[in-house]
């Protein structure tokens, strides 16, 4: 079964939801000409927005981090929205020298060994290349929504993150249902991997399928504990795009 044949259900409420979604977007577009961004994982949620963003013609740019480590399917869906859409996103990689030497000093299965290393891997793969993407932006727009995780249930539509940069969630308040219902009325392109039982994708090796009744990020850093399962891109404290790779 697909993720659209188990998911989508249209639910009391869903056209006003796509319209606080639009109109978190047009007042983004507008407040923020020319210094937003919409940083996309290309998961089904940053799929709608992109969607949305393009089917109302909005002036907002795309960006994505493409970290070295992402599933071929991720990376196949990047040149797929391009298409679709007939955009150019941007995607920001790590610095090479800061991989190559990361990984000479501990591996590649690097983030197994520790949540130091871990958190390592992804300040230098996510954190920094992040840095890039909103230098010179005054607002950012994610696809975090409130069910996604304890952690998240407080998720508003308008932040400020950590930096004082405005940080915009159109879809903080979607259901899981909403967001296929969306992807089934409008034919949004999607991850294969999200019909294999990956609602969560991130790095190909710290993402796995789920199992009935497991949570939704229990696919992410599934070796650690709940409290340290964040890369860094949304946490108040985050994590200082480091490392001891400094030469
Ligand atoms: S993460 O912090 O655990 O990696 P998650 O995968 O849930 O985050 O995605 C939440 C939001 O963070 C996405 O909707 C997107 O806005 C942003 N995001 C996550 N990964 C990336 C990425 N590789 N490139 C750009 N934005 C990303
Ligand atoms: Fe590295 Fe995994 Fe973080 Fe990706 S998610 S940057 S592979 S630790």
């Amino acid at each position: 079964m697909s993720a659209i044949e188990l998911y989508a259900r249209e639910c009391l409420g869903f056209e006003g939801r796509v319209q606080q979604a639009l109109d978190v977007l047009l007042g983004a577009a507008s407040s923020y000409a020319n210094q937003v961004v919409h940083s996309t994982s290309l998961g089904v949620e940053d799929m709608v927005i992109t969607d949305l963003i393009a089917r109302h013609h909005l002036l907002i740019p795309s960006a994505t981090l493409d970290t070295g480590k992402l599933h071929a399917q991720t990376l196949a869906l990047i040149q797929r929205t391009q298409d679709r859409y007939q955009l150019a996103l941007e995607i920001y990689h790590p610095i090479a020298e800061s991989v190559v030497l990361f990984v000479d000093l501990h591996g590649e299965q690097a983030m197994f060994q520790s949540v130091e290393l871990r958190k390592a891997c992804c300040g230098l793969r996510k954190m920094e290349p992040l840095t890039r993407m909103l230098a010179g932006r005054r607002a950012w727009i994610t696809g975090l929504r409130q069910e996604q995780s304890l952690n998240r249930t407080e998720v508003a539509l308008h932040e400020t993150d950590s930096q004082g940069r405005a940080k915009l969630n159109p879809l903080a308040h979607w259901s899981w249902a909403d967001v296929w219902h969306y992807v089934h009325l409008h034919a949004v392109p999607y991850n294969p991997l999200h019909d294999e039982f990956m609602p969560s994708i991130g790095c190909e090796p710290c993402t796995r399928a789920i199992a009935v009744g497991e949570d939704f990020r229990s696919g992410r850093w599934w070796w650690e504990s709940e409290n340290t399962k964040e890369c860094g891109l949304h946490v108040s404290d985050p994590i200082e795009p480091l490392i001891e790779v400094k030469t």
